[in-house]
């Protein structure tokens, strides 16, 4: 669908991707950010790695931990990072090796947490970046915790068991190069590590495969909205062919469905779980999701994208939120958006209801159309062509659940085989 894949940078797709895990939980994020930042340096204190490979590889530090949105309570992170540390390890390697185009890097995330002395796999060539991550991420947790009576020999003291000599020795000569723990401190790590992320380069194909994992990142607070962003991203595809879009506009179309609801991200689970009628005041913080997901897309994405997104909720008579917009004003990929976006919530099973079939839907849309809420061409579209459309919906799901299954089947024999 998508036919100019520049209207996002590479850089602004890695932030999206770190963004979007922020919602998730702010400070395990910067927990990796820090990580990724003082990983640069030891890469930076080696000599021979490029600077696209060092941006590389930070990406990489930043989501090392990215499996435990899954499957912890993010407010016990010294438990998990320091005593029960597999489920999330293996979590996040299956994750990157199914569900994200970083497969030759997943085993990294496996062996975040592996002492030295336990290596039984020398021959994996990303060890070596698997060890460093292991020591940038202990010396932020240990600083983190300890403050100023952090001493660097609290490290030291475990080479050759937990820390191997070569990270250490990186460590302690980017340590003289550089004051990290001030910048830590002071946050100035934050434009240098910025800068870096100048040099990430994915060309169009693996474009497209980091922002299908960005969807898959929304999955792991809830791993519902990733089936449902594929539906909607499915529906608008083919409303945009069947309405002549032009590339640009589809490609506009595409990059705002797929981020069109990170905002919920932020929304507490307990009231998105709610099954009974939202009070007023719960259905305010949910619809606060659109203001907080236009802040971070307007700077990561072009205007009209975000613009797409972030009018999601609008309708054509100027009864939706937040700003109450016409149908004049607004252009068909917003006006196909909002259809989209509705279908997939009646396909879509709620706490109070099960999925909608064919009859329930066109009927509820013909009620909509008559209130004024949809454009009257986009519906007629939808419904002439509902058959056709759906087809192409449930062969694009197939690819996704199983993908999904399999990560799901492995993890849990993974957990079982630890147990046992
Ligand atoms: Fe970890
Ligand atoms: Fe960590
Ligand atoms: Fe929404």
């Amino acid at each position: 669908m998508v036919t100019k894949m520049e209207y996002i940078s590479s850089k602004n797709i890695v932030l999206l991707i770190c963004d979007t895990l922020k919602l998730l939980e702010r400070s395990l994020m910067e927990h990796g950010e820090r990580t990724a930042y003082i990983v640069y340096k030891m890469l930076e204190a080696e000599g021979s790695y490029e600077l696209f490979e060092m941006a590389d590889f930070a990406f990489l530090a930043m989501i090392h931990d990215m499996g435990a949105y899954k499957t912890e309570d993010i407010d016990d992170m010294i438990q998990f990072e320091t005593k029960n540390y597999m489920a999330h390890s293996i979590y996040g390697y299956l994750f990157l090796k199914y569900l994200s185009p970083l497969n030759k890097e997943s085993k990294v995330l496996l062996y975040h947490h592996l002492n030295c002395e336990d290596y039984q796999e020398n021959d994996y060539p990303l060890l070596p970046i698997a060890s460093y991550i292991y020591l940038a991420d202990r010396l932020d947790i240990y600083h983190k915790s300890l403050g100023d009576s952090f001493q660097f020999d609290m490290l030291k003291k475990h080479e050759g068991t937990r820390y191997t000599s070569k990270a250490l020795f990186l460590l302690e000569k980017a340590m003289e190069k550089t004051p990290i723990i001030e910048k830590l401190n002071d946050k100035s790590f934050r434009r240098e590590l910025d800068e870096l992320f100048d040099f990430i380069m994915f060309n169009n194909e693996d474009k497209k495969k980091y922002l299908d994992m960005l969807m898959q990142c929304k999955g792991l607070k809830n791993d519902k909205t990733v089936m449902e962003t594929l539906i909607c991203s499915c529906i608008a595809e083919e409303m945009g062919k069947k309405m002549h879009l032009t590339g640009e506009e589809m490609a506009n179309l595409y990059y705002g469905v797929l981020t069109h609801d990170i905002g919920m991200l932020a929304i507490p689970k307990e009231i998105m779980d709610l099954d009974r009628q939202l009070t007023p005041e719960e259905t305010s913080i949910i619809r606060k999701h659109i203001e907080i997901e236009e802040k971070i897309l307007k700077v990561r994405l072009k205007e009209s994208v975000a613009q797409i997104a972030a009018t999601h909720h609008e309708r054509a008579d100027g009864s939706g939120y937040p700003k109450g917009l016409k149908d004049k004003a607004m252009n068909d990929p917003q006006r196909i958006l909002q259809l989209a976006d509705s279908v997939t919530a009646m396909l879509s099973i709620r706490p109070y209801r099960g999925p909608m079939d064919k009859s329930a839907i066109l009927k509820s849309l013909a009620d909509e159309l008559k209130a004024g809420h949809f454009n009257r061409r986009v519906v007629a579209i939808f419904t002439d062509n509902y058959d056709a459309i759906m087809d192409k919906v449930l062969l694009k799901s197939e690819h996704l659940i199983e993908m999904n299954q399999k990560l799901e089947v492995q993890y849990q024999n993974a957990i079982s085989h630890l147990k046992g």
